[in-house]
């Protein structure tokens, strides 16, 4: 074995492992303070969105995002984490509507039970509904400037949005179940209910950090390629994990017979194509030189990851 590459992977899996660490204190810290308390009136509704929020996800969207203001500020800029911790909101609500039974109808979810399983279908809507109001309130208050405010505004609206964004994936993959799948949906499923969020996180990290046209140009090109890996992955774990590993039940693309990478390609194939995506996710940072060296290694994590 070369001993070279192995002291530069061991370096690194220390600085990632660090990096997610502090990246989740940060995430958990903002979003302590930006959600009403569990006990402000009408407390059903706070308690439900503490439930989902403080359930223990990756914080993957606020991490990816304050590591790309990292690179282009060349440090992290002061109140990122507000920027994250809305990131997160609004992926909660995602998880929340996603699981609720006239979507996947699903009881488990980072290891607890749904947010509509404890708190009845009604509340959890209307703390989706909420989270998503509250991201946008915190959204207008980020201590950076009104432009840059508002372009990042627009970009996570329009990610999470209709339009090759959030909402518009999740409506083709239910419109997808049992029917025989294609590429050209599969991709367009994938794009949008996940990596769009993803690039969203990129960007707007980016735009708080006082990124440029052409800066903003390869962070979204390189969040469009690991948003894309990143629900391959979620896809192949889907059918290589169990619900304990996952915190989330495990198997359930099949049974609905979703539209996902492993159905049309196998197992195998699947990584593969998440393998390549991470390689070109990597080449757009290249210009950023040793800077981009911990975004490379969270793309790396993003297809390594077990859960
Ligand atoms: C799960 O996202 C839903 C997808 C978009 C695939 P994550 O795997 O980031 O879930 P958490 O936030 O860690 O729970
Ligand atoms: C969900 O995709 C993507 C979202 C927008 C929430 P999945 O339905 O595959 O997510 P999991 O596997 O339930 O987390
Ligand atoms: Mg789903
Ligand atoms: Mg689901
Ligand atoms: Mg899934």
């Amino acid at each position: 074995m070369n001993a070279v590459p192995q002291t530069a992977l061991l370096y690194s899996s220390a600085m990632l492992k660090e990096t997610l660490e502090r990246g989740r204190i940060a995430t958990d810290a903002a979003l302590e303070r930006l959600l009403p308390p569990a006990a402000q009136h009408p407390t059903s509704i706070h308690q439900a969105m503490r439930h989902s929020v403080f359930a223990g996800g990756k914080r993957l969207r606020p991490i990816l995002c304050m590591e790309s203001g990292r690179i282009v500020a060349g440090s992290l800029s002061a109140g990122i984490e507000d920027l994250g911790a809305a990131l997160e909101m609004l992926h909660t609500y995602s998880l929340i509507h996603d699981d609720l039974p006239a979507l996947d109808n699903d009881d488990l979810r980072r290891g607890r039970p749904t947010c509509h399983k404890v708190f009845g279908e009604a509340i959890a809507i209307l703390a989706g509904d909420g989270l998503q109001t509250q991201a946008y309130e915190v959204l207008a208050r980020l201590r950076c400037p009104a432009e840059a405010r508002v372009r990042i505004i627009e970009e996570i609206a329009h990610g999470t949005g209709t339009v090759e964004g959030m909402i518009g994936g999740q409506v083709v993959d239910l419109e997808a179940e049992h029917t025989k799948p294609n590429l050209k949906m599969l991709e367009y499923i994938h794009r949008s209910k996940t990596a769009a969020l993803i690039t969203a996180s990129v960007v707007s990290g980016g735009l708080y950090a006082g990124a440029g046209d052409e800066g903003v140009a390869k962070l979204r090109s390189f969040g469009q390629s690991i948003g894309l890996a990143f629900q391959i992955v979620d896809d192949v774990l889907d059918v290589t994990q169990t619900s304990e590993q996952l915190g989330k039940t495990a198997g359930k693309d099949t049974a609905a017979e979703k539209t996902t990478y492993p159905a049309l390609f196998g197992v195998e194939e699947s990584i593969k194509k998440a393998d390549a995506l991470v390689e070109k996710s990597c080449a757009s940072l290249d210009s950023f030189g040793g800077r981009a060296d911990t975004l490379k290694a969270l793309a790396h994590f993003l297809v390594e990851r077990k859960k």
